[in-house]
């Protein structure tokens, strides 16, 4: 089928199944364009909360679509590829923060979204990169904290707030590999640009940045600010949504350090396509799937961070 025929099939199997499709920013063009709503990780997972369809098609990565599972355990969520996993959900094994949480007993554990539902269901709180600093802030500046997996938005966490959170060290393959030096450089060329970073950058990268934030905040920032340039470090698909809502701004993605291409891309992202997310409409599956009662000790932590975050 041409991308035409696809997109009118998934038009009439969504009305058909009473579907919604959420997709990350990170996701091809082809599928942000086709989407209901388009959203960072906390943004998607808020937006299903709430939903009333039947089915959701969860364009992202696999705990994206486990996370609306736990909190819409009577809906079908439906994944167009399950291979989609997250290096950084896979830097942290359940069984071996298990064994880090005993050996720091007295501390609160927070957990970023990008982990496994194993691991949230021995979390006392989930935060994504849009609501961290506000979670953390609304605790106690004395309180002992485990923050994971990814260390390099906890020493963002731990410069910005004054804390020493005990830090898991997890990573992004994506975000850890910016090339601060093809970035100093893109600034020289481009004085006037403002540099954006995600916080699961490299500290050095968090350090030149002129806003530092989730990929919402990062688009929002584009969108209010005078500036016609920017330097974007973090998954080069956000671009797309720039660029539809800053026309007239240019938007330079920034480059890995062993990148042959001048940009920076999720595999795991970018394994989703207008075919998968047709097939899946079609034959509800790949289904996220949960058990009753991982999904009962995973919700609590997210259902605090959604009420955290209001
Ligand atoms: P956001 O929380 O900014 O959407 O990021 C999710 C993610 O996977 C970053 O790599
Ligand atoms: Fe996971 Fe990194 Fe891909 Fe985000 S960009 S989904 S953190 S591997």
């Amino acid at each position: 089928m041409t991308h035409d025929e696809l997109r009118q099939e998934i038009a009439r199997l969504k009305k058909e199944k009473k579907a919604v499709i959420m997709a990350h920013y990170y996701q091809r063009e082809e599928i942000q364009e086709i989407a209901d709503f388009i959203g960072d990780s906390l943004a998607l997972a808020q937006q299903a909360a709430k939903t009333d369809a039947e089915v959701i098609v969860m364009c992202g990565v696999h705990f994206m679509g486990e996370t609306a599972k736990i909190l819409c355990p009577d809906r079908t969520v439906l994944v167009p590829d399950e291979a989609a996993g997250c290096s950084l959900a896979d830097s942290c094994p359940a069984e071996d923060l298990k064994k880090f949480i005993d050996q720091h007993p007295g501390h609160t554990v927070i957990s970023y979204v990008n982990t496994t539902a194993a691991v949230k269901t021995l979390t006392d709180i989930v935060v994504t990169s849009g609501n961290a600093r506000k979670v953390i802030d609304s605790l106690p500046q004395d309180e002992k904290i485990i923050f994971g997996p990814d260390r390099n938005l906890g020493e963002y966490i731990n410069a910005s707030t004054g804390r020493n959170m005990v830090l898991w060290p997890g990573r992004c393959h994506v975000h850890d590999r910016f090339s601060l030096e093809a970035i100093a450089k893109m600034k020289e060329e481009h004085p006037g640009a403002k540099v954006l970073v995600h916080p699961e950058c490299r500290r050095p990268l968090q350090l030149i940045a002129d806003k530092v934030g989730s990929t919402a905040a990062l688009l929002d920032y584009a969108r209010q600010s005078e500036a016609q340039e920017f330097i974007v470090v973090t998954e080069s698909g956000i671009l797309f949504e720039m660029r539809k809502a800053c026309p007239e701004k240019t938007f330079l993605a920034a480059p890995a350090e062993d990148a042959e291409c001048q940009c920076n891309e999720c595999e795991y992202m970018k394994l989703n396509t207008l075919q998968k997310v047709y097939e899946a409409l079609r034959d509800g599956k790949p289904e996220i799937v949960v058990s009753e009662e991982t999904a009962r000790l995973a919700r609590k932590p997210i259902e605090r961070m959604l009420e955290l975050s209001k």
